[in-house]
């Protein structure tokens, strides 16, 4: 398999290298990187590259990393790549999985994907990142009566740089502190670090405008917690999933790159799981 990979932080380079420790070592690793950031990439890559078996590239732009000819690209660099850069890749039709999923709730940037997979013959493939339970949620999207309700705790660090300090004092939270309630779709555009996987359940079930978000900073919280209730006509649930915070950035949990190489997995094994 050759993938693309757009942007080259903590998710890309945790990526690589659950890949490398996988049956899912790819041929060809091509890197989409910011101008600013193609040296860095390089660098970062040849010191890999050194113990790696597959061949490599950095590219800066999306019309190069077509070039490349992946047979799958995952986008891992926020919502400025997904518009820049996605549509381009889709027209040329290379699936994508867009890890940044919040970026999906700009309703503009939705529709201009949605018209570029269809002209190129192509998907947009998100990851369920950290959260599970999204197929029954998926399933359960035109039951009567649906309704979801989401509650992301993290501790007060994760928040940091974040538009929680305009509610909160982070550094003096001293109890759970909600500081957003609202729809999904107003947190994914207000938190784009921070809200990915209120959007992701949104998408899958009662859409961004009708699924209730609690954020929450939480200093005794060990980890990232994620919650949600489900209600429907047809069935009722409630998930809890309790991640580690990623080594390299404490917004992500660890579980979501472990989402998005079971995402690969699914696209390349005999049977899908
Ligand atoms: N789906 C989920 O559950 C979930 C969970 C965590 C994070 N995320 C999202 O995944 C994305 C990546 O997270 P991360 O922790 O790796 O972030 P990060 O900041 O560590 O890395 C992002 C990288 O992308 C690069 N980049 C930014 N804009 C770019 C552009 N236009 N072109 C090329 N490169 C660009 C940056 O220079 C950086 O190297 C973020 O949008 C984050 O919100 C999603």
């Amino acid at each position: 398999m050759r993938i693309g990979i757009i942007g080259f932080g903590n998710i890309a380079a945790s990526l690589l290298d659950l890949l490398d420790r996988s049956d899912l070592t790819p041929a060809h690793v091509a890197v989409l990187a910011s101008a600013r950031g193609a040296d860095a990439a390089r660098a970062q890559l040849a010191q890999r590259g050194q113990l790696r078996p597959h061949t490599q590239a950095v590219v800066t732009t999306a019309e190069a990393l077509v070039e490349e000819t992946p047979n799958l690209v995952i986008e891992c660099a926020g919502h400025g790549a997904v518009i820049s850069h996605v549509p381009t890749i889709l027209q040329a039709g290379i699936d994508v999985i867009v890890v940044s999923v919040g970026a999906l709730a700009d309703a503009a940037l939705a529709e201009t994907l949605r018209h570029a997979a269809q002209a190129g013959g192509a998907q947009v493939i998100l990851p369920a990142g950290a959260v599970g339970g999204i197929d029954l949620l998926s399933a359960l999207s035109v039951a009567d009566g649906l309704e979801v309700r989401y509650r992301g705790t993290k501790p007060p660090r994760a928040w940091a740089g974040s538009r929680a300090e305009d509610t909160i004092d982070l550094a003096a939270t001293s109890t759970a502190t909600v500081f957003f309630q609202g729809s999904a779709r107003q947190a994914a555009l207000a938190f784009p670090k921070n809200a990915n996987v209120a959007a992701t359940l949104a998408l899958a079930g009662a859409g961004l405008d009708d699924t209730l978000v609690e954020l929450i900073a939480d200093p005794a919280a060990a980890g990232n917690i994620h919650s949600y209730e489900v209600r429907s006509a047809i069935a009722n649930y409630r998930m809890e999933i309790e991640s580690l915070p990623s080594a390299g950035n404490a917004k992500t949990s660890a579980s979501t790159v472990y989402s998005i190489l079971r995402a690969i997995r699914n696209r390349t094994n005999w049977v899908t799981l």
